[in-house]
């Protein structure tokens, strides 16, 4: 079995008996250290850990203040998460359509979304590519939006040599999965001293000194157990990503032309760090999506649908007062896209001889 994800975190065995032994295993100087060392990759100022990705979108929506009525603006495809957040934070949510090469908002439809309420723009990276943050940022400073990116997916990634992260307030997550793990976990990056000490109050329960409350906070603390977990991955980021790359550069030559498939691209000046390598699997393709997806995994080559519907299309979030005039036919590139998406493994684990066996596989019950 070739599974779509691997996760080896043996080489933290050293720093995370270290956190044991010392007997301070909640947030401490391992926690700082780990925040040191992602600030740098965000090329941002500060860097805020937090203890998942979910809670580092929620942070950066309340460390903003907004009133009831304020709407954020984000894509229609994404982990339910991004949706999540914006709810739990009390913001009314607006999606505009995604664009079906990078899989991210479209520029054109954010701006046919902006209302008179609208505060905050929250792009997804999603698969490890950013946004058109090029188009994207300025409109955000034109209708004086915040930014606030939904990195999650992301860590490493750049938009014409500027780190997704960078924009404004950029939110990651460490689960176990991610680029880079702490089992759980979240980072909010951002460049702004007031915002960052803003978060690191309502991290710790509004708390700044002892028993001195300034808001209503909450427990978004990261553990020092955590961080140790995640600091040898930041170390050795590059050669992981590069791996990655490598990996996904192999399962595109090799897949090119294969009738009915379309491939995952790189855009101009985007540094891409294939958290997912995802293929479109389109109509004139010998498999659907489906039977595509069983047909590999009963060849033992693992893959994923990461996402199968729009997000909000589920009986949860029909007629959320928060999500008002959501129609799902209003957003037809995302619903192609979440009909079509099958990712296959790409991490950087696999061996050369692994991403030819997927290749293999995928032409092979593709007829190509
Ligand atoms: C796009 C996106 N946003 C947010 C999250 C939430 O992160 P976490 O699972 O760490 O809470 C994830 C993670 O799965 C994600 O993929």
């Amino acid at each position: 079995m070739i599974p779509i994800t691997v996760v080896d975190v043996r080489d933290a065995e050293d720093l995370v008996v270290e956190v044991l032994r010392s007997g301070a295993i909640a947030q401490g100087p391992m926690v700082k250290r780990f925040e040191d060392a992602f600030a740098h990759v965000a090329g941002t100022k500060h860097a805020i850990a937090v203890n998942n990705g979910t809670t580092a979108l929620v942070a950066s929506l309340q460390a903003l203040d907004l009133e009831p009525g304020d709407e954020v603006i984000t894509s229609p495809f994404t982990f339910v998460a991004t949706l999540n957040a914006i709810l739990e934070a009390g913001a009314t949510v607006r999606f505009a359509d995604i664009r079906r090469d990078d899989f991210a908002l479209d520029p054109d439809a954010v701006a046919a979304a902006v209302t008179g309420r609208t505060k905050v723009l929250m792009p997804v990276h999603l698969y490890g590519q950013t946004a058109d943050m090029g188009k994207l940022a300025p409109i955000a400073a034109e209708r004086q939006l915040k930014v606030i990116e939904d990195s999650a997916q992301a860590v490493g990634a750049s938009f014409q040599g500027r780190a997704a992260g960078s924009y404004g307030i950029g939110c990651f997550s460490l689960y176990a999965t991610k680029n880079v793990t702490t089992a759980e976990g979240g980072v909010i990056t951002t460049d702004d001293d007031e915002l960052a000490d803003r978060l690191r109050v309502l991290r710790n329960q509004g708390m700044r000194a002892r028993y001195q409350y300034e808001v209503a906070g909450h427990n978004y603390r990261m553990t020092d157990l955590h961080a140790a977990v995640g600091i040898p991955q930041l170390e050795k980021l590059d050669q992981l990503t590069a791996a990655r790359q490598a990996n996904a550069k192999r399962l595109t030559e090799g897949l090119s032309g294969t009738p009915g498939l379309d491939l995952p691209q790189v855009l101009p000046g985007r540094e891409h760090v294939w958290h997912q390598y995802t293929v479109l699997v389109g109509p004139h393709a010998m498999l659907s999506r489906e039977e595509l997806s069983n047909a590999l995994t009963a060849r033992g080559i693992g893959n994923g649908v990461y996402y199968p519907k729009i997000v909000f299309d589920y009986e949860c979030y029909q007629g959320h007062p928060l999500i008002p005039d959501a129609r799902v036919e209003d957003f037809p590139v995302a619903g192609a896209v979440a009909a079509q998406a099958l990712s296959l493994p790409v991490h950087p684990h696999l061996t050369e001889s692994d991403v030819d066996q997927v290749i293999e596989t995928v032409r092979e019950v593709l007829g190509a």
